[in-house]
C-alpha cells in the first residue's frame, strides 16, 4: 500500500486524478472502476476541467461503477446512474456505450451480475479502480464480512449505512433502499490499480484499520494490505489515527523520480 497524505481533499483528489489522466494518456482506451459517494466528487471536477482545458480524451475510455441501489430506476435522483451522469459523464467526451452500471431494476438478479461480471472480463479487466470507503470499512457496498472472494452480487446494507446515506433522501432512512448490487471484493481486487480516497475525520478510523489493522473480513477495505498496486489518497483529518504517519509522509518525500506518478 502506499499512503499519500496531503493538506486537505482538494490536494488529495488532484493528485488522485493525475493518476487518472496518467493511465489515460499512456493507454487511451484505458478501463476505468468508478466509484460514487460524495467523496469522489473532486477528482471528478479535476478530470472535468482536464478534459476542457487539456484535452484529456475520453473516447475510448470505458467504464465498469462499483454499485447501484435496488429498486431505483435511473432517473431516480438518488440513483448511482443519475449520480454519474449528472457528476462526470455529461461533461466529458466518453461514449455511452462505454459506461457500465449495475442495473438496480433488473429481473433477474443473478443473471445481471454475472453480466457484469462478463462484461468486465470481456473489456480486458479494470486497469484502475477508484474507491472510497464507507465508515464502517465498506468498500463498493461490500460492507462487514463480505466475502473477500466475492463477486458482483445483491448485498444488505447494514443499518449505519443506510444511516450515513439517508443525507442523499431528505434526511429520511425509509427512503433509502436496504439492497444494492454491488461488484465484489474479489472484482476488486482483481484491478490493476486500486486507488482508495478517503477524506474528513469520519473516516479516520476505518482508514486506521484499513491500513494498520489486520486483513479481516469485518474492515472490507483492509484486503487492500494484499492488493499489488493500492494507493490510499487521504487529507490530514482522514490520516489522524495512523500510527506510522510519519513514515507515510517520509516514503512519499523521497520517492525517487521514477517513481513520482502523484
Ligand atoms: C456509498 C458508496 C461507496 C462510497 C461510500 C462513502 O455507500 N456505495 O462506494 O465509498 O458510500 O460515501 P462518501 O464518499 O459519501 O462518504
Amino acid at each position: 500500500m502506499e499512503i499519500i497524505i496531503k493538506q486537505n481533499a482538494t490536494e488529495g483528489s488532484h493528485a488522485a486524478a493525475r493518476v487518472v489522466a496518467r493511465l489515460i494518456r499512456e493507454k487511451p482506451d484505458a478501463v476505468l472502476g468508478l466509484a460514487t459517494g460524495s467523496t469522489p466528487l473532486i477528482l471528478y471536477n479535476e478530470l472535468i476541467r482536464m478534459h476542457r482545458k487539456e484535452g484529456l480524451d475520453f473516447s475510448r475510455v470505458t467504464t465498469f461503477n462499483l454499485d447501484e441501489y435496488v429498486g431505483l430506476p435511473a432517473d431516480h435522483e438518488q440513483s448511482y446512474h443519475h449520480f454519474m451522469r449528472e457528476n462526470l459523464f455529461r461533461h466529458i467526451n466518453i461514449r455511452p456505450e462505454n459506461v457500465h452500471i449495475p442495473d438496480g431494476m433488473a429481473e433477474d438478479i443473478p443473471a445481471c451480475c454475472a453480466k457484469y461480471e462478463q462484461a468486465i472480463t470481456g473489456a480486458g479487466g479494470i486497469g484502475l479502480q477508484v474507491l472510497g470507503i464507507g465508515s464502517d470499512g465498506h468498500v463498493g457496498f461490500n460492507e462487514p464480512t463480505s466475502s473477500f472472494a466475492s463477486r458482483t452480487r445483491i448485498k444488505t446494507l447494514t443499518r449505519q449505512t443506510v444511516a450515513d446515506n439517508a443525507r442523499f433522501f431528505d434526511g429520511d432512512e425509509s427512503k433509502v433502499p436496504h439492497h444494492c448490487l454491488t461488484m465484489g471484493i474479489g472484482t476488486i481486487m482483481d484491478a490493476r490499480i486500486n486507488l482508495l480516497l478517503a477524506f474528513g475525520e469520519d473516516k479516520a478510523e476505518a482508514v486506521a484499520a484499513t491500513v494498520e489493522g489486520p486483513v479481516a473480513s469485518v474492515m472490507p477495505a483492509s484486503i487492500l494490505q494484499h492488493h499489488p498496486a493500492a494507493k490510499i489518497f487521504l487529507d490530514e483529518a482522514a490520516a489522524a489515527k495512523l500510527k506510522l504517519s510519519d513514515y507515510y509522509r517520509w516514503v512519499y518525500d523521497n520517492k525517487p523520480d521514477w517513481q513520482q506518478d502523484a
